[in-house]
């Protein structure tokens, strides 16, 4: 095991900062999910609060659904935030074992506190890397990273350890920004030189992943590939609701419209088989 690092998320310092002021609109919005909606149609979205929160939980259905989770498994959510998507599992299916996984002993708590097993559900919060998982092998039916495998320190140990704690047949569905392969330098160049700024607003991230690493990455980690989705258009209404919520602009922000706009940076859920006999 490598020695505890400090946790440096600092937009989870601002929603808890925002928590604690109790900020109602926040709460709602991401109390519960901490990732983009996802509108069947987004000329639909209203950019109500309500409208937002559906959506979000509709975003965590559909990578729960790419990785084929029913009734009756063992399911681990990696970086699950606080929970929502455990939260979802929980309300939706029955005689589950689920597992939520962060390395923000924070969020847990929140977690904890929120959530609690219904009728034959069991639910277990981990403190971990998700690069270094505390599991024996085989011991998961579906693995699943909701947003956050930009902010793992590996994206190949991540996936190892997927397989290994994976059963044989067992699947892993993942949602992340992917760019362009095309315009990867320019990515690359562009989040070296906005290192700081990202650092001081999301904290490490990695967005220079293209779906040919995706297809590379998983065919080398025995993963064989089942669903490959570009929802970017799907989500794009999430952006205006940052903007409404922070009630400032955010060059971030912005900039990160612009790009999915333009489909420079495409959002994707990935789901694989583990191939692993
Ligand atoms: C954008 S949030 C997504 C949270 C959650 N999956 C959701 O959709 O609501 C990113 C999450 O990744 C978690 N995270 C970052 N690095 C991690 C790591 N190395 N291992 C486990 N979790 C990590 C963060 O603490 C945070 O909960």
């Amino acid at each position: 095991m490598s020695e505890k690092k400090p946790v440096n998320l600092p937009y989870f310092d601002a929603l808890f900062k925002d928590f604690q002021q109790g900020k109602t609109e926040i709460i709602q919005s991401f109390g519960n999910h901490v990732h983009w909606g996802y509108w069947e149609n987004s000329a639909t979205a209203d950019g109500s609060i309500e409208d937002f929160t559906q959506a979000a939980e509709k975003l965590s259905q559909k990578v729960c659904d790419s990785a084929k989770v029913t009734d009756n498994i063992r399911v681990l959510d990696c970086g699950c935030g606080f929970g929502g998507t455990i939260a979802s599992l929980n309300n939706r299916l029955n005689n589950m074992q689920l597992t939520g996984l962060n390395i923000d002993s924070r969020q847990l708590a929140r977690a904890k506190e929120q959530i609690k097993p219904r009728a034959q559900n069991h639910i277990e919060f981990v403190e971990a890397n998700a690069c270094e998982l505390p599991f024996a092998n085989n011991s998961f039916d579906a693995v699943l990273a909701v947003e956050c495998i930009f902010h793992f320190p590996s994206r190949k140990q991540f996936f190892q350890e997927a397989s290994r704690v994976l059963k044989p047949g067992g699947t892993l569905a993942i949602s992340d920004f992917v760019p362009r392969q095309i315009i990867l330098p320019i990515i690359k160049t562009g989040s070296k030189l906005a290192k700081d700024t990202l650092l001081k607003t999301l904290g490490e991230v990695d967005l220079n992943f293209s779906l040919s690493d995706y297809r590379k990455l998983s065919k080398n980690t025995g993963f064989k590939p089942l669903i490959e989705e570009d929802i970017t258009r799907n989500t794009l209404p999430t952006y205006s609701l940052v903007r409404k919520l922070q009630n400032k602009e955010d060059k971030i922000i912005n900039f990160a419209e612009s790009v999915s706009h333009w489909g420079i940076i495409r959002y994707f859920i990935l789901s694989f088989i583990n191939g692993r006999q």
